[in-house]
């Protein structure tokens, strides 16, 4: 039972593997699209049940615009509909939606009803649901040193802090832990910087079949982790 765990702040997850689930059962891509789209509704409740206080969630990858052009609308289409059907649940959780990535890249109508879901969720406090739309870690990393040139800053105030406060994720603590589905054992230009102390939990299941219960298996893998930090494990033994 999740209540059990330690429950990390911050959660983050590659959401991989709808085309092959989709491809399993003679189905088209777009099936296993619309398919993870209900998982991520159900991790999402799962989440704030359990007081998990931010989530994030790899939606679309900058690199992922190489794709077909229909799957990329289908995607689209998708993420308007849940956005449409979802918003008012979302706001009675008390669930606030955050994007990640370069919104203005993304299609009008996805802007549009992104932009208005922000608007109407952003005094929630339970739980940050980042979407990252349009992410790459490394052009999130590049903007943000950009931003400090831009600024003025001198090499003294170039500091770890001057970077985060530049990220999509400023304000918001790093992934306590990293979730990847599919079997897939990488980062695909995912949260680089964010990512220097996360845990990570790799699994065979497609994001489609990942339920609650699949990321209360994670959270048990996730307990029983001893989380250094560069110390000794006898430091952080003496510590608790
Ligand atoms: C993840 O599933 C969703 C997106 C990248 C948008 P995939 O579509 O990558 O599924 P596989 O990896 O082809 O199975
Ligand atoms: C990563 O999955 C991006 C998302 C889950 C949205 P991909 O399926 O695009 O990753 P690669 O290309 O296999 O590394
Ligand atoms: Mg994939």
């Amino acid at each position: 039972m999740s209540s059990d765990f330690i429950i990390p702040a911050h959660i983050a997850v590659i959401m991989d593997g709808n085309g092959r689930w989709a491809k399993k059962r003679g189905l088209s891509r777009s099936k296993g699209h619309k398919a993870g789209t209900e998982a991520a509704r159900a991790i999402v409740r799962h989440c704030r049940e359990i007081g998990v206080r931010h989530l994030t969630l790899y939606t679309f990858s900058r690199e992922n615009w190489s794709r077909p052009k229909e799957e990329i609308s289908t995607i689209f289409d998708l993420l308007v509909n849940f956005l449409n059907r979802e918003l008012g649940q979302l706001v009675e959780q008390d669930i606030r939606l955050k994007v990640l990535g370069d919104i203005k890249g993304l299609p009008m109508a996805s802007r549009k009803a992104l932009e208005h879901a922000m608007k109407k969720s952003a005094d929630c406090t339970s739980l940050t649901v980042n979407l990252a739309l349009n992410y790459s870690s490394r052009d999130e990393i590049l903007s943000a040193c950009k931003s400090m040139v831009r600024d003025g800053l001198s090499p003294d105030d170039i500091t770890e802090e001057a970077m985060a406060a530049r990220l999509y994720t400023a304000g918001q603590p790093d992934p306590d832990l990293i979730i990847r589905t599919s079997g897939e054992l990488r980062l695909s230009n995912y949260l680089l910087w964010q990512a220097a102390y996360s845990e990570f939990y790799f699994t065979d299941v497609f994001w489609p079949d990942f339920t609650p219960e699949e990321l209360d298996k994670a959270l048990e893998h996730y307990s029983g982790r001893q989380r250094r930090f560069g110390k000794t494990g006898e430091q952080i033994e003496s510590q608790s």
